[in-house]
C-alpha cells in the first residue's frame, strides 16, 4: 500500500534488461552513443516531428530549469499555475537557470490554468515597460498536480494567447504518459500541435530509473541548450545508460502501458473512496493522482496497517499516488482499511 508517490516505484524488468544489454562493450560518451540515435529517431517517430532536438537528462528539475531557461530571459517572466512544480517544489532552481528571470503564478481550478486569469494577466503585463519584467514563457504541467489533466483543446487555449503576445510555450510533462493515455490524443496533439515550443518528457515517475528526455520541437536553437545542459553540470559521461533506460521505456510502447496501469489503479482507488461514508474526492481523478478526504479513524487504521501517503496535504485532503505496479490488491487492503 505504497501511495507516497510514484517515483518510490521499482524499475520495470524492460529497463533492467535493456541496461544490461547496453552494457556491453565500448561506446561513445556524452550522448553520441548509438542508442541515444536510436531513441532520437524514435522519439521523433511519436512526436511526428522530424526536425525535432532530442536531450537526455537525468531529473525532471533540470529539464524544467533548462527548458525554461532556453525560453525566458534574465529579465523576464514564466507564467505558471500556482500549484505548479517549478513553483513551489524546485527550489528556485529554475529561477537560478533563468538568471534572475521570474516566475509569475496564474490561478485556475482543479490545477489547470484559468485561460481567463492568463488573459488577464498578459493584458496588464504586455506590453512590458524597461522597469518591468519582461513576459517571456508560458509554462504548464501535463498531469497536473493536482492529477487532472489537460486536454489538447485546453492547452491551445493557453498557448494561443500567449503566443500572440510573443510568449515561448514549454510544458512540464513529468507524468506526460499518464495524461496522453487519459486522452487519448496523440503525442503530437498533446505537444505542438497544441502551441507547446518545449516538452520535458518524464520517465522517472512512469517506471524509469532516472531519465527525462527534453524535446525542443523547433530545433533552431539546439546548440544552446547543448551548452546549458553542460554548463549546468547535466551532461551525463556515460550516456549510453540514460539512452538505454528510453530507448526500453518507447520500445513496445512500454511506456503507455506502464502509465494505463498506473492510472487504472488510480480509478479504482478514487472510485472506491467516493463510495465510503464520509469520503469525498476533492479534484478529479484523471490520472495517476488521487486527492481525497475520508474518516479520520481510517486514516488511523491504513497508517497503523503501513499504509503509505500524505494523508493531510493541507485543505486537499491527502494525496495519494499509484504507480506502474501498484496492484489490485494493495487498493483493496487500502480500502477495506480506510472504511472499517
Ligand atoms: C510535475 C513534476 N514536475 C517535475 C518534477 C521534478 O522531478 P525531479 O524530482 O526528478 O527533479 C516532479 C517531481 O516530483 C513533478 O511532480
Amino acid at each position: 500500500m505504497y501511495f507516497a508517490s510514484d517515483n518510490a516505484s521499482p524499475v520495470p524488468a524492460e529497463v533492467l534488461e535493456a541496461l544490461a544489454r547496453a552494457n556491453d562493450g565500448p561506446q561513445m560518451p556524452y550522448g553520441h552513443d548509438t542508442i541515444m540515435d536510436g531513441v532520437r529517431a524514435r522519439l521523433r517517430e511519436v512526436f511526428e516531428a522530424p526536425g525535432a532536438a532530442v536531450y537526455l537528462v537525468a531529473t525532471g528539475t533540470a529539464a524544467n530549469s533548462l527548458s525554461l531557461a532556453m525560453l525566458c530571459p534574465p529579465w523576464g517572466a514564466a507564467f505558471c499555475h500556482t500549484t505548479a512544480h517549478v513553483q513551489v517544489d524546485e527550489c528556485n532552481a529554475p529561477e537560478a537557470f533563468m538568471n534572475g528571470g521570474k516566475l509569475l503564478q496564474v490561478q485556475g481550478a482543479d490545477g489547470r490554468m484559468d485561460p481567463a486569469a492568463l488573459a488577464d494577466m498578459l493584458q496588464r503585463l504586455v506590453p512590458a515597460s524597461v522597469h518591468n519584467a519582461q513576459p517571456s514563457a508560458l509554462t504548464l504541467t501535463n498531469t497536473t498536480e493536482l492529477g487532472t489533466v489537460y486536454t489538447p483543446d485546453q492547452i491551445a487555449a493557453l498557448t494561443g494567447p500567449a503566443k500572440a503576445a510573443g510568449l515561448g510555450t514549454h510544458l512540464d510533462g513529468a507524468r506526460f504518459a499518464n495524461a496522453l493515455v487519459t486522452t487519448g490524443a496523440t503525442p503530437a496533439e498533446m505537444t505542438w500541435k497544441a502551441g507547446i515550443d518545449i516538452l520535458s518528457f518524464g520517465g522517472t515517475k512512469n517506471g524509469l530509473m532516472g531519465v527525462e528526455a527534453v524535446i525542443l520541437f523547433d530545433p533552431a536553437r539546439a546548440k544552446e541548450f547543448e551548452l546549458r545542459r553542460k554548463r549546468s553540470a547535466h551532461l551525463f559521461s556515460k550516456h549510453r545508460y540514460l539512452s538505454a533506460q528510453m530507448e526500453a521505456y518507447l520500445e513496445g510502447d512500454l511506456w503507455l502501458r506502464l502509465a494505463r496501469q498506473a492510472n487504472a489503479a488510480a480509478a479504482r482507488l478514487s472510485a472506491g473512496i467516493a463510495q465510503i461514508p464520509g469520503g469525498r474526492v476533492m479534484h478529479p481523478t484523471e490520472a495517476n493522482m488521487v486527492f481525497a478526504e475520508f474518516p479520520e479513524a481510517g486514516h488511523t487504521r491504513a497508517r497503523a496497517a503501513g499504509a503509505a501517503y500524505y494523508p493531510h496535504e493541507t485543505a486537499l485532503g491527502a494525496r495519494l499516488v499509484t504507480s506502474w505496479n501498484t496492484t489490485d490488491a494493495d487498493v483493496n487492503r487500502f480500502l477495506g482499511l480506510i472504511h472499517g
